[in-house]
């Protein structure tokens, strides 16, 4: 038996496939490179001498992932493959919700229509939108402020619906917080296109000499220094509460929303400084006005992950911002 494991070439999928990879599991991709390269698959196997599978394709062509299922005898799903960018899908809203919930309806189609029927999918802390309280609990009310989030929770819903529908279902939406870091090897990392959005890409870029000056979105919230907090996950911690996650969907029929962070808060100067002692390279910045829809301080109750998955961050900041570091250091152009 196999996992699929869809968006596996993108951040977060590389460093879930490594980790499977190394646990001894078979692993099926695919990914439409939208937002990534085959060069990760080239890196993940250099890290683990092992190979997966890759296919081609976009979750959206039922054809093709009926071809995946066909092909491969699939028994449970990772689903990452999604678009992710906050201010483009303001700007292109129809075609975000395409992809994201669209694409995802298609999947569960097809996968019902091979009686697969267990899936983790990559939701977001940002589906408890900015009237809740940090820290955030899974049992609080959601919305969403753009068509981002909006297609992150329009997903559970059709998750929540579906599992109502039909009890062979094991659902698990795992709710992420802020990924950064790098794995280990310095071989894999995330690899923005373009201007980065978010602030650890931005960071390090500046850090590498790519970009010349961070802006500091605010400083005068009511935080710690002012600046922004946010719960920064390592993303192998992150890859490591999905495979406990794909283990747990055999005993956890339904549908469950779990957060996947730290418990802990980091502003954005915290995270400066911390960067700057690390790598030894000098960061400029400038501070300038809030960034539309952002709030003061975002950090998650990480509990139900420990009592249903068994899982907890092992990684603190030190290792996230120097794993940052060395993916950036010594591959200043991404794969590229
Ligand atoms: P990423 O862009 O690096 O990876 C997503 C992958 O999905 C890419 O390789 C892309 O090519 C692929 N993809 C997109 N649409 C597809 C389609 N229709 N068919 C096939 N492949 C498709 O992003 P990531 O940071 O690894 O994020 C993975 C998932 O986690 C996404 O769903 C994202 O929304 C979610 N998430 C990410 C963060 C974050 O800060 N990185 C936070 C919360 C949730
Ligand atoms: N920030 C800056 N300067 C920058 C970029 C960010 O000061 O150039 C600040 C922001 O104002 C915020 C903090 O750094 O205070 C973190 O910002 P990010 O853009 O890195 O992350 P967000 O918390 O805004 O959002 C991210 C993803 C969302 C996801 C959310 C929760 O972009 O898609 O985490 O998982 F929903």
């Amino acid at each position: 038996m196999s996992l699929l494991i869809t968006g596996g070439t993108g951040y977060i999928g590389s460093h879930t496939v490594v980790e499977l990879l190394e646990q001894g599991d078979d692993v099926v991709i695919v990914d439409n490179l939208v937002n990534s390269s085959t060069k990760s698959l080239d890196r993940v196997e250099q890290i683990t001498g092992k190979k997966s599978v890759f296919i081609e394709a976009d979750i959206c062509d039922k054809g093709a992932m009926r071809r995946v299922f066909n092909d491969h005898n699939i028994s449970s799903v990772i689903h990452f493959a999604g678009l992710k960018a906050v201010g483009e899908s303001t700007q292109i809203p129809l075609h975000y919700y395409h992809n994201n919930v669209s694409g995802t309806v298609a999947l569960l189609e097809v996968m019902t229509e091979f009686n697969v029927k267990n899936i983790v999918f990559s939701s977001s802390a940002t589906v408890y939108g900015e009237n809740n309280v940090s820290p955030l609990v899974e049992t609080m009310p959601t919305s969403a402020t753009n068509p981002y989030g909006q297609s992150k929770l329009m997903v559970e819903h059709v998750l929540f619906d579906l599992a109502k529908s039909d009890p062979e279902w094991s659902i698990i939406s795992l709710r992420y917080f802020n990924p950064i870091g790098a794995h280990k090897s310095g071989l894999i990392g995330e690899n923005p296109n373009g201007i980065p959005n978010n602030l650890l890409p931005f960071v390090s870029q500046v850090a590498v000499g790519r970009l010349k000056e961070l802006q500091v979105f605010g400083d005068d919230y009511d935080t710690v220094d002012g600046t922004g907090v946010r719960d920064y996950i390592h993303v192998v911690d992150l890859a490591k509460a999905h495979l406990k996650a794909v283990i747990a969907l055999d005993k956890l029929p339904g549908c469950t929303a779990i957060n996947i962070g730290t418990g802990n808060g980091t502003s954005v100067l915290q995270i400066v400084n911390k960067f700057k002692e690390i790598s030894g390279a000098d960061i400029p910045y400038k501070i300038s006005p809030r960034r539309p829809g952002d709030i003061a301080t975002v950090f998650a109750q990480a509990n139900i992950a420990y009592d249903v998955l068994g899982w907890q961050a092992e990684r603190g900041l030190d290792d996230m911002i120097a794993d940052t570091w060395r993916w950036q250091s010594e591959n200043p152009n991404g794969f590229d």
